[in-house]
């Protein structure tokens, strides 16, 4: 049997630590965020219209199964369920980091998998720190990324950014000089679409991704998934007590998703995602700003189980944002997008230090 390499275990391990241990950011800002009820909604809740537009593409709701995996053999079985139920529901999804693929080509298919699905909206996805030359590691370029759109016929490429990640775990990349331009050089050929992933944006890197041409942000803020924390498991299993520890301190480092998401409004589409578990939470998010909600942690249990696990999730997600629609009496998502939000502490801070 050939050995499975690094990039390969390590996205076992993070599977298998995430389904198993408590990786959550330790408080949900998504209690701070409260809708206001309505009690004369005046419209029909069979009238309301989920769909929107996101990359040219129409989504039958304004939903994404974030970003997660492929790269190893369990990996082709989750990316097959999460398409499955995607096409079925009519959402968008990504696929996890393609740097495994890219490094060995047999791994190609537990990405392109997806291709059999016809799923509405799909992102194919890279790292930024593999953009810029790392220790013994040469960059990731145009004819790379086009490899990895390819792969899985991807309407557009997503860019994740997880420096913390990065600086937490025992083999990270330690180099960030230079990732702009890079950036800057795929989104002038390709549609592409900036992700952090668990951390959040602020305002200033908004706006530096603008200026670089990418041509949406997934705030991919602190309140759910902690890589920190997951890396902090990791760390334990290898005796590395520096990273453990490393792990431990930064478990709750970042921008709140809810506030990222009026921070990072620097005129882009907003995708909401780190902590959405309900359609309450997505539409909290769309209320703030953004156009779609993200789901990782939520869609990889279910993907765990079968496709049809995936689609109930989905469903009830659904269920659970149409009914906050309803009682906010909006009958679409641009309606949704425009009602009144309450904010209150500690999220408050975060939009109250943006004003100072
Ligand atoms: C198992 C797993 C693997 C992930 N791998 C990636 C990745 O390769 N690229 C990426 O952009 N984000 C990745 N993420 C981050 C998610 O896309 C998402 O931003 C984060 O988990 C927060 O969402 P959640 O709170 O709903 O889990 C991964 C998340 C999980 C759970």
């Amino acid at each position: 049997m050939v050995e499975p390499s690094k990039t390969e275990q390590r996205k076992a391990e993070h599977v298998n630590i995430i389904l198993k241990e408590n990786v959550s950011a330790e408080y949900n800002y998504w209690n701070d965020i409260h809708l206001v009820h309505d009690a004369l909604p005046e419209i029909d809740l069979d009238a309301i219209d989920l769909s929107v537009k996101f990359f040219g593409k129409k989504l039958r709701a304004p939903l994404i199964i974030s970003s997660m995996t492929g790269g190893f053999g369990m990996g082709k079985e989750i990316n097959a369920n999460l398409a499955k139920a995607a096409a079925e529901v009519g959402v968008a999804m990504g696929v996890g980091s393609q740097r495994a693929a890219l490094e060995k080509p047999e791994l190609a298919a537990t990405y392109a998998v997806v291709r059999d699905h016809g799923v509405p909206l799909v992102f194919a996805n890279l790292g930024a720190p593999q953009l810029v030359p790392q220790e013994g590691k040469r960059a990731y370029g145009l004819a790379d990324a086009k490899r990895a759109i390819d792969m899985i016929d991807a309407d557009a490429l997503i860019i994740h950014l997880n420096f913390l990640q990065e600086v937490v775990q025992p083999e990270g990349d330690r180099r960030a000089k230079g990732c702009l331009a890079a950036i800057r050089t795929l989104a002038a050929k390709f549609p592409v679409m900036a992700k952090e992933t668990g951390a959040g944006i602020s305002r200033e890197a908004a706006t530096r991704l603008k200026e670089a041409g990418v041509q949406a942000i997934d705030v991919g803020g602190l309140g759910g998934t902690s890589f920190s924390a997951v890396e902090h498991y990791r760390a334990r299993k290898e005796a590395s007590s520096l990273k453990e520890r490393l792990g431990a301190t930064f478990w709750n480092w970042g921008i709140p998703t809810p506030a990222s998401i009026r921070l990072a409004d620097v005129g882009l589409p907003l995708i909401a995602t780190g902590g959405i578990r309900s359609g309450l939470d997505a539409a909290k998010g769309i209320a703030l700003g953004a156009t779609v909600a993200g789901m990782a942690k939520p869609m990889l249990e279910a993907a765990k189980v079968s496709a049809d696990a995936v689609v109930a999730e989905l469903r009830a997600v659904i269920e659970e944002l149409k009914a906050a629609m309803f009682l906010t009496g909006s009958t679409s998502i641009p309606e949704l997008q425009e009602r009144k939000v309450i904010v209150s502490p500690p999220t408050l801070s975060w939009l109250e230090a943006r004003e100072a």
